[in-house]
């Protein structure tokens, strides 16, 4: 499940190599992150001071908005905040192109976000608890097939971040589409490709966030909302977060970076505070292996 690259691996990797594992739903591992990360300082005010601000379960720049959601913009640890994340925004966009410059060609560079709470026993809404293993659905916004590809950084200066799995979208869609109500008897995947009416909504939508940026997050697609209805059953079912046959569990230390399509690996965090996530939208097209990705394993199911 892990593809662990250290600096020597990476300065033989080719321009497909690190996206080819990706693809095939696999964590690409960087012991040592590979990306400047922002100033100490402003490291030390986030790890320090966030928790104790922030209005959500994390703070999140937003580029269509040019802002940061989750924090007053009044609050004096703004600055900080904003400057931290817009830079390591640029330099992850920055490293993973020069990485993997066929996968992010034309490549929807997204939110960068921080997590400053301790992941482990939080009480919120079972829909969006990071702990229980899911895959993602939707990234602020319709992603259409396009893949989710996240960047994340532990700047936890001693302890590690611990994620479970329990195998790639292709193998627990294998085995739980059944039980999900995709396929078998009563079961269905409902059609995949948008009609004159999502289209319309869509290109609603697009209008009006020329005006209020943020409404480009409510945008959806057929896919989306399949996608949607398989996270919802993964968290909500005891059969898969108890299934022990197929789970793992997965430490990155302090400093350590990794990626991986959020929508292709099921994944939970158990425990770990202080963390980066990066996201882009990677265009469909652009995959080397257009079969594994989600939206062709629904449509073969289809
Ligand atoms: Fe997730």
């Amino acid at each position: 499940m892990l593809e662990t690259f250290d600096a020597a691996r990476l300065a033989t990797a080719g321009p497909r190599t690190l996206s080819d594992v990706l693809e095939q739903g696999r964590i690409v591992y960087l012991p040592r992150c590979p990306v400047e990360l922002p100033d100490e300082a402003d490291l030390d005010v986030l790890r320090d001071q966030l928790a104790g601000a922030i209005t959500r379960k994390n703070v999140s720049y937003h580029p269509e908005a040019d802002s940061v959601r989750g924090l007053d913009p009044k609050s004096p640890l703004y600055p900080a905040t904003y400057r931290a994340l817009t830079r390591l925004r640029l330099n992850i966009a920055g490293w993973t192109q020069r990485t993997m410059p066929d996968l992010l060609r034309n490549a929807d560079i997204g939110t960068c976000s921080f997590r400053p709470m301790e992941e482990a026993g939080r009480a919120i809404d079972a829909h969006k608890a990071s702990e229980l293993i899911h895959v993602d659905a939707g990234a602020y916004g319709a992603t259409n097939g396009d893949r989710i590809l996240r960047f994340l950084v532990n700047v936890h200066p001693t302890r590690d971040r611990v994620w479970a799995s329990k195998g790639d979208f292709r193998s627990v869609f294998a085995r739980h589409a059944g039980r999900a109500g995709f396929t078998g008897p009563n079961g269905h995947i409902g059609r995949l490709e948008k009609n004159a009416l999502d289209e319309l909504l869509s290109a609603l939508l697009k209008g009006v966030s020329a005006v209020v940026p943020l409404a480009k997050v409510l945008d959806t697609s057929p896919y989306d909302r399949a996608m949607k209805r398989f996270h919802d059953y993964l968290k909500d079912s005891p059969e898969f977060q108890n299934e022990i046959q197929h789970h793992v569990e997965i430490r990155f230390a302090p400093y350590s970076a990794w990626m991986v399509f959020a929508d292709g690996v099921s994944h939970g965090c158990l425990s770990g505070q202080h963390c980066f996530i990066w996201t882009a939208l990677t265009p469909l097209a652009n995959a080397h292996f257009p079969e594994l990705a989600p939206i062709n394993v629904l449509r073969a199911a289809a």
